[in-house]
């Protein structure tokens, strides 16, 4: 076995006439936390759920710790544990009952040990009530339980899908926690997600997946370029000009505001507004959808970005577009 946790080749997966994978190439070294980015569809559950065995591809092939990942299943689900995006559990089982027993289908035995100690610890990280039964908890306890269960088992690969939905901050900080401590004990960590940010908290290599095909890979700083902010600025007055300013696209006017997508350094922007008679700026995360379309859309990016990221309520249709054109 060589120095990979995880490889692909072609991996394909149809659904009739979806492509729902698309002859997937990956390699993920042993101790990497790789992150698969995309949007709604572009195809990480069914990445995921190939990777885990649970459906057979139509071409190609995935190895997990060495084994044929729909072949020799039993023998990779050794070396790993999963989250999948919607948990299924039993019902009627208290939280602490449903860890007691995978703890123990995972070898554990009914002792006191270090093994059952992290399961303690983690239950209290997580500030999950052990007593209540599964079916009263909420999306957000669900998915805290699969996360205790899959890092109590401190697997030799983690396979982790949208982990942080339903999560609120405080659990989500919880979680990167435990993804760290994972990794520097030499886990090897796989993780899906329609969030940059959430990526971009944890994970050393990015994939980007859209329609089922891999569009982009690279170490995390290689990535940066796409780690854009939609940015919304007021003036007292007529805004200032943006041109000249690296990273700088789609830019809208609209009165005393503008608004454009901000590719630069946050600190460039804010010392280029400073003294224009700024009175607001809000910076967010564009979604994933709008990235991808400034980045590896078809045609102008700045028409599609106009009409998939612009609020028409704030913006009227003659300003759109008026200063518009990317800079990149
Ligand atoms: N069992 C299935 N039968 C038919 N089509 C499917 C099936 N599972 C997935 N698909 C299709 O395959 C494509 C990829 O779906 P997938 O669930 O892998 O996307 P995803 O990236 O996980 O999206 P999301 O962010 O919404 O979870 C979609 O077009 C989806 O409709
Ligand atoms: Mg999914």
């Amino acid at each position: 076995m060589g120095d990979e946790a995880i490889v692909t080749w072609g991996l394909t997966k149809r659904y009739g006439s979806t492509l729902a994978l698309d002859g997937l190439d990956l390699s993920v070294k042993r101790g990497e936390i790789y992150g698969l980015l995309g949007p709604n569809g572009a195809g990480k559950t069914t990445t995921i759920r190939l990777l885990l065995g649970l459906i057979r591809p139509t071409s190609g092939a995935a190895r997990v710790m060495g084994y044929d990942a729909w072949r020799q299943s039993v023998q990779a689900h050794r070396h790993l544990a999963y989250v999948p995006a919607e948990l299924s559990l039993w019902p009627q089982l208290t939280g602490g009952q449903t860890l007691e027993l995978l703890f123990r289908l995972r070898g554990g035995d009914g002792r006191a040990g270090a093994g059952r100690r992290y399961m303690s610890e983690l239950v209290e990280r997580f500030q999950l009530d052990p007593t209540k039964k599964v079916r009263s908890y909420s999306t957000g306890n669900r998915q805290k339980l699969g996360l205790i269960a899959a890092f109590m088992s401190r697997p030799e690969v983690l396979v982790l899908d949208e982990p942080t939905a339903g999560l609120d901050p405080l659990m989500i900080q919880v979680y990167r926690d435990c993804i760290r401590e994972a990794s520097d004990r030499g886990a090897t960590v796989f993780v899906s997600s329609h969030v940059l940010s959430e990526i971009e908290a944890v994970c050393t290599r990015v994939g980007l997946l859209r329609d089922g095909k891999l569009v982009d890979e690279g170490p995390l700083d290689a990535m940066r370029h796409i780690a854009a902010r939609r940015i919304r600025a007021t003036f007292s007055g007529p805004p200032p000009e943006l041109s000249g300013l690296d990273g700088v696209g789609e830019l809208v006017r609209d009165g005393n505001r503008i608004e454009c997508f901000y590719t630069g350094e946050i600190e460039a922007l804010v010392s280029r507004l400073a003294g224009t008679g700024l009175v607001d700026l809000i910076c967010t995360e564009p979604s994933l959808e709008e990235v991808f379309l400034a980045h590896y859309g078809e045609g102008h990016p700045g028409r599609e970005f106009d009409s998939a990221g612009m609020n028409a309520s704030e913006w009227t249709p003659e300003s759109a577009g008026a200063d518009s054109g990317p800079s990149r």
